[in-house]
């Protein structure tokens, strides 16, 4: 039975390379992820982990993140995920460049490349580009010589799945079931996602084939997530479900945010109208923190996928509803920076603005879509000079501003970015910025020194009697 795949009747084959390191005799499958990026890196780490007895491979084009992986040292930074690929590297989680003959080997495939918003032709600014998806799949007919559950990983629109099997079983041969298996973690919190996720989504369909893929892959997340919480249904409610959770969540932060204006002018504190929403059950605390916006790879690019479906299918007023959310959004680091240079006198040409945080959230060095890059630019273009801070992501700050040339430096030490600073600019809720000594950073700060606490985080009555003008989001500034 060692042997034995899923699929009624089909006999895997064993193949010369089980003789590699850490293959053993017994393993029960072999589980490949094509893409080795924040998804499907932390995602086979956690499968691998939980799965001792399966082989997990993980191939991408990309060489430098493959070897970074293979060292030990991922190459995204994310709360424990050290750990726990420390604990499968090189037993039964590989990592390789070599798609072609991980294919051969795998019995479940799982697609986890990048679907960025199109940025060309037809539906540019829209729609997904799945020119890497298709690649893939069109790879995976290639090299396989024996049936194969393909797994969609990757965000996609709705009957991409469709699309797929069209591809993949085009022409006949070995068989190909594809599956919809949307993953949910957030970055920063993808270990503990992963490890406790709310639901494992799979979406198959409804033929003897489709319910025994399912099944197989029901078998691989049983090992530690609670049967109740793996939900199955068809492929299209499945793809749908997973654009509809990030539109849903994203719509919350809009909403709170769309409140944020108001409460600044009215004397209301959007924390306490946030407090008193989310305390009705039907609504939930959660995803109610008024900020400068969302950012990362996907809420963005989800939306505009979303309403890019529906104007497909002519229902315009849906598309409008869905749109508004990232208008929403856009106006609020808009909002945010307009406020900052009415505080400071209407212009901050030559002034010091100290950046703290350029991640799109806390706890990862992701600027994917990050609001601070648009709210730097926005004070670059009023010519101001700008100092960046974050304790992960200068790296990828310092690629995407390097058009901007000296009009903003990157600088490691949260205290000499604010040295010399008329303002400060919170962006991203790093613990490390409610812990500096701001006593100390107002002491060598141009006064009147200003604060502009975009994510909520510090406590604005203390700065205030420090001497700070603090103008926080959704509350009353605090101004001497
Ligand atoms: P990513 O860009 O970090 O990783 C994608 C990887 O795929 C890259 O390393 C790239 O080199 C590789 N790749 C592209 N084409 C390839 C090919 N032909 N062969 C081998 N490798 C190839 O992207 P990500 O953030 O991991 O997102 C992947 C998918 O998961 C997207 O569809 C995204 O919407 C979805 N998703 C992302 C998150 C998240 O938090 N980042 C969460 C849920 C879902
Ligand atoms: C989000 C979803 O939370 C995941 O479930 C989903 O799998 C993922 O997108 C995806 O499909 O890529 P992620 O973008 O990693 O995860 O992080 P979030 O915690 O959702 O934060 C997104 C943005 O919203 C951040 O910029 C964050 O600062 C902002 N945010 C979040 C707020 O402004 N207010 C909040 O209350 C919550």
């Amino acid at each position: 039975m060692g042997w034995r795949w899923h699929l009624p009747g089909v006999e895997k084959k064993r193949h010369e390379s089980e003789t590699l390191d850490g293959w053993e005799e017994g393993m029960k499958k072999n589980i490949l992820c094509i893409g080795a990026g924040y998804v499907g890196g932390p995602t086979m780490a956690v499968i691998a982990d939980r799965c001792p007895e399966y082989r997990v491979q993980v191939a991408d084009i990309n060489e430098a993140r493959i070897r970074a992986w293979q060292s030990g040292e991922p190459p995204i930074y994310e709360p424990g995920l050290k750990e726990v690929l420390a604990r499968s590297l090189n037993r039964n989680l590989f990592f390789t460049t070599n798609a072609d003959q991980a294919i051969e080997e795998a019995d479940i495939i799982f697609v986890s490349v990048n679907t960025p918003t199109k940025t060309f032709g037809e539906g540019a600014g829209l729609a997904a580009d799945l020119q890497h998806w298709e690649r893939t799949a069109r790879q995976i007919k290639a090299r396989a010589r024996s049936p194969k559950i393909v797994v969609e990983k990757s965000t996609v629109p709705v009957r991409t799945a469709e699309a797929m099997d069209y591809i993949l079983n085009a022409g006949g041969g070995v068989h190909f079931e594809v599956l919809s298996n949307p993953e949910f973690l957030a970055e920063g919190t993808a270990i503990r996602d992963l490890m406790e996720p709310d639901r494992v989504l799979i979406g198959g369909r409804d033929t003897a084939e489709g319910k025994a893929a399912v099944q197989s892959l029901v078998e691989v997340y049983a090992h530690w997530v609670p049967r109740e919480r793996i939900l199955t249904m068809d492929v299209w409610s499945s793809e749908l479900s997973k654009l509809a959770s990030n539109a849903f969540l994203a719509q919350r932060i809009s909403s709170i945010n769309a409140l944020s204006g108001l409460c600044e002018i009215t004397g209301a504190d959007v924390r306490d109208v946030a407090t008193a929403v989310g305390m009705d059950r039907r609504i939930g605390p959660h995803f109610l923190n008024a900020g400068v916006g969302f950012g990362g790879s996907c809420f963005q690019k989800d939306l505009l996928n979303l309403v890019y479906l529906c104007e497909g299918h002519g229902l315009h007023n849906e598309a409008e509803y869905w749109r508004q959310v990232v208008r929403m959004n856009e106006h609020q680091r808009h909002r945010f920076v307009r406020g900052m240079l009415a505080h400071m006198f209407n212009t901050v040409v030559g002034k010091r603005i100290a950046i703290f945080g350029f991640a799109f959230k806390a706890n990862t060095g992701d600027t994917r879509e990050s609001p601070t890059i648009h709210i730097c630019r926005q004070l670059v273009e009023e010519r101001a000079q700008v100092v960046v801070h974050d304790p992960q992501a200068l790296d990828n700050a310092r690629s995407d501003l390097s058009d901007l040339g000296d009009a903003v430096i990157f600088e490691p030490d949260p205290y000499r970015a604010a040295e010399g600073a008329h303002a400060i600019a919170l962006l991203t809720a790093w613990n490390l910025y409610a812990q500096l000594d701001y006593r100390r950073i107002y002491e060598r700060m141009i006064q009147p020194a200003c604060l502009f606490d975009g994510r909520n985080q510090l406590d604005a009555e203390a700065l205030f009697r420090i001497g700070f003008n603090v103008y926080a989001i959704g509350r009353t500034p605090r101004t001497h």
